[in-house]
Order: structure tokens, then sequence, then C-alpha cells
């Protein structure tokens, strides 16, 4: 008897340890899972917004953890200290029950108040702090405008206007000035969206036909991941986004470089014959295979800024010319905008004008390299399965690539910084 229930307590114990040692493994190599600070951390924030939200998280926290650590210690003493000793306690009649005591109830509703209040007042602090850009920081503010769409979001710039095209427009990546606040018109398209930064700011949902704005700042320079907060169809889970911000002269350089049109590599005579001869890429993409590189997570401002760069040395110019033209007859040019390659585009698709410039495609889901690209363009169905590329353009207009039409696809549009 004594040996079985020994046993039963060791395989007891061993199922705990076992679960202990399973989760271990399961999130050992990931440090940011203990450290939370991972990309989309809630708890490692980066501006005053997120901070406050926060605040009123960890005050939550620490008042219920109070009210837990009492109640528990009150049930544990009591169980314990009334549980039957022998049989004859177990068989005796319950003691006569007592009906309230005023002191303790009152006792009891006023300590639920207090907590209620010190709740209350960092949260009202917060609702009216994080409701929009404080008066006396408004002069300052940023004004963007982003709407979200299936499964991407465009980013209007209102102050930035281009003669001839209206204000500046981009695609999946939100450059932004750091230390000013940034207010932020939210809109959706088709669906209902959610925009969250959750380093910068808490979500707010975007909503067709119904204006929504939220304010952020972010405190330094740095690179934030975005996502849709709302399950918006099939590739909602895909759909992401990313917040760059800049000193004041990187975003002014920024903003300098996306108002010029779309860079012009040099004139190619048409009997050039491109000299790289069509790289091979991969084709055999498994669907959910991520599309990063180990490199990139290092220092993910940094390689934004090295994507800043035309790489005109390596860069083959018949090959690009190849591109541009097939960019034409596939029609892609009737739904993307590049502005002055081509009359054409609609705002109802990612803006391309300086697509070389970003770090990621596919709506913020792929790093922007050769080989992604290339991925993206030939299986854009694989990766982001729905999409209105496939769906509206690849199958409504019978558009079939060649390996060779890719590889020159992608040589354009890395062009384009
Ligand atoms: Cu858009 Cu979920």
């Amino acid at each position: 008897m004594r040996l079985t229930s020994l046993l039963t307590t060791l395989a007891r114990r061993g199922r705990i340890l076992l679960a202990l040692g399973g989760l271990a493994l399961l999130t050992g190599c990931n440090l940011d899972f203990w450290t939370m600070k991972g990309h989309q951390s809630t708890i490692a924030v980066d501006g005053p917004v997120a901070k406050s939200q926060l605040n009123v998280f960890l005050v939550t926290c620490w008042v219920t953890l109070v009210i837990f650590i009492i109640v528990g210690s009150v049930l544990a003493y009591a169980t314990y200290k009334f549980r039957a000793r022998s049989e004859a306690d177990e068989q005796a009649v319950p003691p006569e029950q007592g009906h309230g005591n005023p002191l303790i109830e009152l006792g009891l509703i006023g300590a639920s108040v207090l907590a209620l209040v010190i709740i209350a007042v960092p949260t009202l602090k917060s609702i009216t702090y994080t409701a929009d850009v404080p008066a006396e920081e408004k002069a300052n503010a940023y004004e963007v405008n982003a709407y979200g769409y299936q499964w991407w979001f465009k980013f209007e710039y209102p102050a930035e206007q281009i003669a001839g095209s209206g204000q500046l427009v981009s695609a999946n990546e939100l450059v932004i000035p750091a230390g000013r606040p940034v207010h932020i018109n939210l809109r959706g398209m088709d669906v209902i969206h959610s925009f969250w930064v959750p380093k910068l700011a808490g979500k707010v949902d975007m909503i067709p036909n119904r204006g929504n704005f939220l304010w952020l700042k972010a405190d330094a320079p740095g690179y934030f991941w975005g996502q849709c907060a709302e399950y918006c169809g099939d590739s909602h889970a895909v759909m992401r986004f990313r917040v760059i911000a800049l000193g004041p002269k990187d975003f002014n350089n920024w903003l300098n470089a996306q108002t010029a049109p779309a860079r012009e590599v040099a004139k190619v005579a048409s009997t050039d014959q491109p000299k790289a001869q069509f790289a091979a890429y991969r084709s055999d993409w498994k669907r959910n295979e991520a599309g990063w590189s180990p490199q990139f997570e290092l220092n993910p401002l940094e390689s934004w800024k090295a994507h800043q760069e035309p790489d005109a040395k390596h860069e083959d110019t018949a090959l690009i010319a190849k591109g541009r033209a097939l960019f034409q007859s596939k029609t892609c040019f009737s739904c993307h905008v590049v502005r002055g390659h081509m009359v054409g585009g609609s705002g109802a698709y990612p803006e391309l004008t300086h697509v070389g410039a970003r770090t990621t495609i596919a709506g913020g889901l792929l790093e922007n390299n050769a080989e992604q690209l290339a991925r993206w363009i030939s299986h854009p169905d694989v990766v982001k399965p729905g999409n209105k590329m496939y769906v509206n353009g690849y199958l409504a207009n019978n558009i079939k690539l060649t390996p060779d039409d890719v590889s020159a696809l992608v040589a354009y549009l890395s062009s384009l910084k």
C-alpha cells in the first residue's frame, strides 16, 4: 500500500517535472519569452502611450495580486484550521452557522471600494492621456492617415504634397519622426481591421465609413513590429506592418527620397542583353516557411537604413529594363503606382514607387530581398492565401510568369529605392 502511494507521488511529480521540462524546451532557446522583450511585447515598451497603458495593467495586476494573496491565505488558513481531524469530526453535526458580522461586511465593502479607486484613478488618467495628443504637444504633432485593406496597410502623409500627384503615399512601412507625437487617422477600406504597434500604443479598430484615430510617440529612433489585431479574413494572421522611427535629419532625408519620382537606372540600348542571365530562385517554399534571415533581426533599424541605398555597382541595367517592360506588359501597373515610370495604378493597391527601400514585402510578411521577392511574385496565393493580387490579378488576367520573367521583375522592383 505504502509502495503504491509512493510510486503515485513520484509519478505525479514526474509529470510536473516533465511538463516544466517541456515548457523550458519549447521556450528555452527563446530568451524573449522569459524576458518578455519580444518584437510585440506590451511589457518592454518604447513610447509614452504604451507606457501609460502598461501602467494601468501593472496597477491592476498588483491590486488583484494583493487580493489574491489575502483571500488565498484566509482560505488556506480556514481549510487547515477547521479540517476534520478524526472519524468523529467527520460525523459531527456542523456548528451553528453565523449570518453576517456588520463590521466585517462594511470593512469588505470599504476595502473593495478602495481597491476600485486605486485602479480607477490611473485608468481614468490614462484614458484621458491616450485619447489624443496632449494640448501642449499638439503644435509639434505629425499627422498621417492609415488605411486597412485585406491584407495590407496604406499610409498617407498629408503634410508632404507632391506636385501633380497629391500627397505622399506608402505601404506597409510607416516612417515617423522619433520623439514627436504622431496623430494617426484610421480607416478600414473593406472590413474591420485593427491598427496595433504593441511597443508604441494599444490597438484601435479601423472601421469602414467611420473615422477613428490614435496617437503614439516613439521615445527614440527604432524599428517596431505592427499587426492587424482584428480578424479580417483568410490572411488576417499575416497582415502585418512596421513602424520606423527616425531622428529629424534621417526623417527629412527619407521624405526627400520618397517624394522624388521612381529611380531611373542608366539607359540601355535595345540590343543590350541582361548580363547576369537570370538568377535561379528557390521554388520549393513551404506555405508557412519563415521569410526572414537571422541577420535582419540583429539590428533591424540598420537593415532598414541599408535598404535605402541603391546597389548601383551590382545592378544589371538591361535586366532592370526588361523587368520594367514586363511590369507594364503583365498589367502590374494597372493596380500598382510607380510614380514617374508609367501612368496607371490605383490607390486601392500598394504604392511601389520606392518599394526597394522597404524592408518588407507582402504586407510585412517577408523580408524584402531578391529571394523572398521571387517567392512572393511567383507564389502569391501560397504566401498569402486569398490575396487580391492573385485573385483579381493573376487569375482574372491570366498572368503567367516564367522564371526569367520573375528574375527580371525582381531586378526592377529591387531597383526602386
Ligand atoms: Cu486586417 Cu486582421
